[in-house]
């Protein structure tokens, strides 16, 4: 089975998406760390992340063992990260691995932006998983502020607010859902509630 799992930056699908692997006893892949590694590499590299030939290269040569690095989790590795996902050739590819680990024995859940449109159109089940961008901002602040860092939240939400603007309105591989997903809206559920609603859906949808 393979379950495509899409939706803005901290809608609650990336905690949403290892909860449902282990729930169902899938493969987890989250594809932003993959975007956030080529952008890594680049940065390591010297390069400017505008460089599509040496970014669609540094992409053909990701090492997968990188890619729970906790230096791509910071927020200035997310933002160098939605610049190279603009790169058609960069997309290009990532394509085939994220469709290489959606094809393994026993299946996935596999998170990310174009999962449901681009990567696995043929998925079992997709997800779009929502959330207002305020309960966005302030979900995603507390995780800061809990890590030690000190930041207002108008700036984590000027921050969320950017990186919609970019990944709805790029040119390739837009965020938006794919017309046969459902849609989970989180604004108001707690991580308990939001996985019920998941498995909920998947059930109905698969026996
Ligand atoms: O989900 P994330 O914050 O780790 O994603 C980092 C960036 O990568 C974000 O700007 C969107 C982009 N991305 C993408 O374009 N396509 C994907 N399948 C996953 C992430």
């Amino acid at each position: 089975m393979i379950i495509a799992m899409d939706g803005p930056a901290a809608s609650g699908k990336g905690t949403l998406a290892k909860q449902l692997a282990s729930h169902y006893g899938l493969g987890h892949l989250d594809t932003g760390a993959l975007y956030r590694a080529v952008a890594r590499d680049m940065l390591a590299g010297g390069r400017d992340l505008d460089d599509e030939v040496a970014a669609a290269q540094t992409a053909r040569n990701i090492d997968p063992e990188t890619l729970e690095d906790p230096g791509l989790r910071t927020a200035a590795m997310g933002e160098a990260a939605s610049l190279v996902a603009k790169l058609p050739q960069v997309r290009e590819a990532l394509v085939e691995y994220q469709r290489a680990f959606a094809r393994r024995p026993g299946g996935a859940v596999i998170e990310g932006r174009d999962i449901g449109t681009v990567v696995c159109p043929d998925a079992d089940v997709k997800i779009f998983v929502e959330a207002s961008a305020q309960v966005r901002a302030k979900r995603r602040h507390k995780e800061l502020i809990e890590a030690g860092q000190d930041i207002a939240y108008e700036e984590i939400h000027a921050q969320i607010a950017a990186r919609d603007a970019l990944d709805r309105s790029r040119a390739v591989s837009p965020l938006v859902p794919a017309q046969d997903a459902h849609l989970l809206d989180t604004s108001d559920l707690g991580i308990e509630a939001a996985l019920k609603a998941a498995v909920k859906l998947i059930d109905s949808v698969i026996r």
